[in-house]
């Protein structure tokens, strides 16, 4: 156990398809280590099953070269912590039942960490940071919310999908095209040679700072069954301009209730999280949208904005300051509890 004054956490994610570990000491980023899992590519989409077994295999080298590369012994840890949820369950708990042992075993204490709430604490690892209260769209493979956040530690939502995530609209739409998983980089990186105005895609109308994506994909859907049709390599000959549009419809309909809200809750602080704000389009049209309005704008680096481990050891920091431990009963949960 770590009997210095320094607050040193391990923190590890596997809520979905990647395994990673990450270690802080007194809020400052140490090292932080992603092993993806390719298995998943040729099935269109995570496989449960698969990803626990990845996540057993990986877990140990990961958590190795997270400490190697951060120079800590795990005697020096003053914490462990893991993500406790959202997520696949089986995949959340091969990381909860080693952070688990491991916290028994060196007689410290564990933290539970919510993976979402985690994605906005990514604004933390690097200067400059935004200033209290702002607004975050959060944007995965899983979720889309627009939430206003009060302090490291508290946030509430003012609006979210009511169907399909933001990054589960790129993907769908780029298996529409018959584009591998996850879809929503290839869809960013076509979208680079294509022209956006040549088609166009409804995206629904619900109200509020709320999004609806289920009606785009069944808009591409019928677009591409008809245009086929007529000439059976329409997607081969339209793809980076397919690639485009579809990026404009989406990127455009996040921005038009993140500036509503911001507008209307006086806000000019103005951040983007997880995995889609990885996207090319979303983070210069919102540097662009900021500079219009006067908006002090925050996008994470890369390597910060998909699921990595650094989130969730930033997370734990705060969470650690606050004394807010988990007891070894500790459960996973795939959903939040509404
Ligand atoms: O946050 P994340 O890494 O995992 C979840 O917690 O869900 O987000 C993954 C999502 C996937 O849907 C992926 O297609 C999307 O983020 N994504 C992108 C880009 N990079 C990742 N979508 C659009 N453009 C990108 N460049
Ligand atoms: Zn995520």
């Amino acid at each position: 156990m770590n009997t210095s004054q320094d607050i040193v956490i391990l923190a590890v994610e596997s809520s979905c398809d990647d395994t990673a570990a990450a270690v802080i000491k007194n809020g400052k980023i140490l090292a932080n280590i992603v092993a993806g899992q390719d298995v998943h590519k040729k099935y269109g989409g995570v496989v449960p099953e698969l990803a626990s077994r990845s996540h057993q295999e990986n877990i140990v080298p990961v958590v190795d070269a997270a400490l190697k590369e951060a120079g800590i012994n795990k005697n020096d840890l003053s914490s462990v912590a893991v993500t406790q949820g959202p997520g696949l369950l089986g995949s959340l708990l091969v990381g909860i039942s080693f952070t688990k042992a491991l916290s028994l075993s060196l007689g410290v204490p564990l933290i539970g960490i919510n993976h979402l709430n985690a994605h906005v604490s990514a604004h933390y690892i690097d200067d400059p940071k935004p200033t209290f209260p702002y607004l975050c769209l959060l944007v995965s493979g899983g979720h889309t919310r627009i939430l206003k956040v009060s302090s490291e530690t508290e946030m509430e939502t003012i609006g979210e999908t009511l169907d399909d995530a933001a990054g589960e609209a790129f993907d769908k739409s780029a298996k529409l095209l018959g584009l591998d998983y996850p879809g929503g980089p290839l869809v960013d990186k076509f979208a680079k040679q294509g022209d956006a105005h040549k088609f166009t895609f409804n995206t629904s109308g619900v109200g509020e700072y709320n999004y609806s994506f289920s009606g785009l994909k069944t808009s591409i859907l019928y677009f591409l069954r008809d245009s086929i049709k007529k000439d059976e390599n329409f997607v081969e000959k339209n793809m980076v301009d397919l690639c485009a549009s579809i990026q404009k419809t989406i990127v455009d309909y996040l921005l038009k209730k993140l500036i509503l809200a911001a507008e209307e809750n006086g806000i000019r602080d103005i951040a983007l999280a997880g995995g889609v704000s990885a996207n090319s389009e979303l983070r210069s049209k919102l540097a662009e949208e900021g500079k219009l309005r006067n908006w002090n704008t925050f996008i994470p680096k890369f390597e910060y904005c998909t699921d990595n481990a650094a989130m969730i050891a930033m997370a734990a920091h705060y969470k650690y300051l606050n004394r807010e431990f988990s007891g070894q009963n500790m459960k996973p949960y795939a959903r939040e509890e509404v």
